[in-house]
């Protein structure tokens, strides 16, 4: 083997199938995509996605940073993010990205006192909590009542009335974004109604929004290895039933664009039985890869070269000390001895970028290698 192990392995022809899917999908629906940043910010990625002419979702200062970096220009990029500092306010508008999007009453109160402090106008999007329920895991659904994010419904009014007091800011349409992993499509459909009664609700009070940004949030099979999203329903379901009034549509896609651009591929160290259980230990851990961890989630597991006829049933660990440190239970397997190499599918999305260093292992970053050879 060329490199040491772990690390992320890079499938550009997935990643470039996968773009030129969602560009295809975006480009006959009249709809933009603003690429989510957190899903995977390697430069290796985002060249790709740069090239595509997707524009940045950032939710941190130093994520509008990082898309500066990386050759998006400003009028490509708008912030999120519940918890806007002062300062990230303050380089946003420095560096006069397109638009931010404001999650609270008084985060409006900040930004026109920071444009003011600039003077500049701050050109900003409403979040709005749609009280939609995702159907997806608890800890990524975003957009139900009594969720941190976005601006409740009924205090819209205040807010159109706080931004027609701040001169210095300056309204351009709605965000919405209900959650990630997202399979069941009808939920896309549903929150177009939403953003139609609100839109409609305010337009006739004289607020006509120029943009309408729906998030991100479309799933993918992690069942099936190499499996792609289904951006032409996506995109199908929104331009049928959202309602413009022409307005450009804004999608955040993160996960659904690069799950698949990466596998961690990690060495077995050791085999052992407990309680009749097939364990096998990984140098990969929750470290590398938290979403089994953190969310019970599903990365197919596939051992790779030389195959063993018997299969077996594994659980498959890492390192770390946490028995939550598990990457799948009972996954059948050929059967395992040390120095063996799994590779961990889909970890495109959520995996590099939610590493850590916990146990001081190396966590971040990991080097991604575009080409494995595997003796
Ligand atoms: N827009 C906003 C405002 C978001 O908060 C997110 C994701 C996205 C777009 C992109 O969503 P996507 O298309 O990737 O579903 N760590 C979790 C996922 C957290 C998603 C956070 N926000 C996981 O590994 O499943």
């Amino acid at each position: 083997m060329e490199f040491n192990t772990p690390f992320y392995q890079y499938h550009p022809n997935w990643l470039e199938e996968s773009i030129t899917q969602a560009a295809n999908g975006s480009r006959r629906n009249r709809i933009q995509i603003r690429y989510a940043l957190k899903a995977n910010h390697n430069p290796l990625v985002l060249s790709h996605i740069q090239k595509a002419g997707f524009g940045i979702d950032a939710v941190s200062g130093p994520e509008v940073a990082h898309a500066l970096d990386h050759g998006f220009s400003p009028d490509q990029i708008n912030l999120a993010g519940a918890g806007k500092t002062r300062s990230e306010i303050r380089f946003a508008l420095e560096k006069n990205i397109h638009y931010l999007n404001v999650e609270s009453l008084q985060e409006i109160h900040r930004i026109q006192e920071i444009a003011s402090e600039l003077y500049t106008t701050a050109r900003i999007c409403l979040r709005v909590n749609p009280d939609i329920d995702a159907q997806t895991h608890p800890h990524i659904s975003t957009g139900q009542k009594g969720h941190k994010f976005g601006i409740e419904e009924s205090d819209l009014k205040r807010a159109f009335q706080l931004i027609k007091a701040s001169s210095r800011v300056h309204w351009l349409g709605y965000h919405f974004h209900v959650g990630s992993q997202i399979l069941n499509i009808k939920v896309f459909e549903d929150l177009c109604h939403v953003v139609n009664q609100i839109q409609q609700k305010y337009t006739a009070l004289g607020w006509t929004p120029s943009i309408l940004n729906l998030g991100g949030g479309l799933g993918i099979d992690y069942h099936v290895p190499h499996a792609q999203a289904d951006f032409q329903s996506y995109f199908n379901i929104i331009n049928k039933n959202l309602i413009r009034q022409g307005a450009e549509v804004h999608v955040e896609p993160g996960r659904s664009l690069v799950a698949g651009a990466c596998s961690l591929v990690s060495e077995v160290q050791y085999t052992k039985l407990s309680g009749g259980k097939n364990i096998a230990i990984l140098d990969a851990g929750m470290n590398h890869l938290m979403r089994p961890a953190l969310y019970g989630a599903y990365h197919h597991i596939e051992k790779l070269g030389r195959q063993n006829l018997e299969i077996l049933p594994f659980d498959i660990h890492g390192p770390i000390c946490e028995s939550s440190d598990c990457f799948g239970r009972d996954r059948d397997l050929p059967k395992l001895e040390p120095g063996d190499l799994l590779e961990i599918h889909h970890a495109g999305a959520y995996g590099e970028t939610m590493a850590s260093a916990y146990n001081l292992r190396a966590g971040i970053p990991l080097k991604t290698v575009d080409r494995v050879v595997v003796a």
